[in-house]
Parts: structure tokens; sequence; C-alpha cells
């Protein structure tokens, strides 16, 4: 289970229609005390009553201590967490949340600064904007949408002017969006980030890799890339206690944890989050995730138990 003291309660205050599949939602502390901060780019996990947990980026100020602010994209092939968002969440509900974590956070000394976003990964771009203004930055916006009709936060983001072009690849004359063109434009000095559908993740950080350092690029991954290993047959060593677990065939680490009574932390379940993020000791494993950068993978120093399984017979983590 999620330790409990990474949760809060919040009250839904808000609904706006932002577009035909976009709302966002506003939620305060129910006696409207201070909320915890949060950071450019953080995210908020939703407990739902249905037992999902699903993550969703801020895209209110950051500087805001009252409020966090998520949009919604009602997704077709919901499996209960964007539906019952739309269909059953009502203003005046009280909701069980994570606190503020963040896995994309802002540079926020960089020259320059280019946002890219596709569809509803505009989200943690919206919070990054208003930080970057905040501080007097310099950025632009490239944002991806299949029609003007379909945009959300249109209204918002007019203000900003020629920083921010809008590209609606489903409309007559409409195209995709040329990374190489953008990513090779900048010098050293400016940063990148992509948030979106995972094809267009994995075609930004295709053209990213022929651009020099992997630090300036930065992404946001929304659902899982990867299938999580569950091919089994190796043990995983707790080296706290000293006990060993064997993970077999159909089960992740983290579910025979949870088999074993073991208490550890997650959330998404899917490698997006971050939360069940654990100190490798001693074996390798076989990286599924999206939330740790290929250096970070490659350097075995930790791993999402929640998806990634194991390249040896023992995998040796700090719990
Ligand atoms: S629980 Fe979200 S990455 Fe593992």
């Amino acid at each position: 289970m999620k330790k409990a003291m990474d949760t809060l309660q919040v009250q839904l205050r808000a609904i706006r229609y932002e577009a035909p599949t976009i709302n966002t939602y506003e939620f305060h502390a129910p006696d409207g005390s201070p909320l915890p901060g949060f950071t450019a780019g953080a995210h908020i996990d939703l407990h739902l009553p249905n037992g999902l947990v699903r993550s969703y980026s801020l895209c209110n100020a950051p500087g805001d201590t009252h409020r966090y602010v998520i949009g919604v994209n009602r997704d077709p092939s919901s499996r209960g967490g964007s539906s019952w968002v739309h269909d059953a969440l009502r203003v005046g509900a009280v909701l069980t949340i994570g606190a503020p974590a963040n896995n994309f956070p802002l540079v926020e000394d960089a020259a320059h600064t280019v946002l890219i976003a596709g569809g509803i990964g505009i989200t943690p771009l919206m919070g990054m904007i208003q930080r970057l203004e905040a501080l007097g930055r310099s950025w632009e916006l490239h944002y991806c949408t299949r029609t003007r009709e379909a945009t959300a936060f249109v209204g918002a983001l007019r203000q900003y002017g020629s920083r921010v072009q809008f590209h609606h690849d489903g409309e007559p004359g409409g195209k995709r969006l040329e990374f190489a063109s953008i990513l090779t434009q900048h010098d050293e000095h400016t940063h990148f980030y992509c948030c979106g559908p995972t094809a267009m993740l994995n075609a930004f950080e295709a053209t990213a890799a022929t651009c020099g350092s992997g630090a300036r690029f930065h992404v946001e991954y929304f659902a899982a890339g990867e299938a999580p290993a569950t091919s089994g047959g190796f043990n995983v060593q707790l080296a706290r206690s000293g006990r060993l677990i064997q993970v077999s065939a159909g089960k992740t680490i983290l579910d025979a944890l949870i088999d074993e009574g073991i208490d550890v932390s997650y959330s998404c379940s899917q490698g997006v989050c971050g939360t069940c993020e654990t100190r490798v000791l001693a074996g390798v494993p076989d990286h599924r995730d999206m939330v740790l950068t290929k250096g970070e993978q490659a350097a075995n120093r930790s791993m999402m138990i929640c998806c990634s399984g194991s390249r040896s017979e023992c995998l040796v983590l700090d719990l």
C-alpha cells in the first residue's frame, strides 16, 4: 500500500471546461488552509474511490499555496481513471491525493527554454510557463493538437503572442511538428521539455539523441512505454532485513513484495510516477520504466520495482 504519510485530503471546488474532452479541476484544503508547495512540472496522484490511483500534472502557478489545478482529458480507452473523473467527480467531493512530487523539474536558470506539448501534455508546461514568466526568463512553446477546437488553454496562452506556436496536424494544410528544425535552431544553453503521447516523446528523444548533451532534453511520459517485467525466475534480497523473496513468473517485484506483506510505496504501477524508486545494492535490473534517463538506467543505482525486473539471478535492494 502507498504510505499514508504521503497523502492528504482535498476538496474539489471548481470544474472548468477547456475543450470538448478536457476539463480542469481545482482542489483546495477542505478547511481552506495552505497546501504543501510544489515546483513547476510537479504532479499529484488522485486516489479514486474505485481503487485506482492516477497521476495528473499541476497546471496552476507553482507559487499558489491555496489550490491545486489539474487538467484531465477523457481518454477514449480509459480503464476508469479519466472517465471516472469526468463522469462521477462533482464539486464538493473530498478526495485523497498524494502530496506533489516532481519527475519533470524545470531548470530555472537556462538562457532559453523551449516547451513542446502534445495534447494534454500541455498541463505541466502551463506551470512551467507561469514560473518562467515570474522569473522573467526567455521561453517559447510549440503546442501540437489535432484541431483548434480540441485545444485547451487557448485563451490563457494567447496573451503570450508569438512565443506560443500552435500546430494542428488534423486541420487542412496542417502537418506534424518537425523536431529536427526546432532542436537544431538553438545553442547549448537552451533546455527543451517535451510532454505528450508516447510516439511523440519517442520521436523527440530520437532527434535529441543526435543533438549533443542529453542533460538539456527533458521528457515526461504519461503512460507506460513497455510491458512490465513479469517473467520472474529470480530472487530479491532485502538488505535491511536480510529476507529473500522469490519473484515467480506472472509477478512483478512489487507484486511479490506485497504478497509477502512488505510495506512499500507505490502509486501508478506503470513505471511513470517514480514513487516506487528503490536503490539497487547489487545485481542488474531489467529496466522498464519511463522515469529514469537512459544514463540513470545504465548506472543501475536505482530501479522502479513496479515494472522492472532482473537480468541477474538475484537483486539486492535497499529495503
Ligand atoms: S509506482 Fe509509479 S513508477 Fe512505480
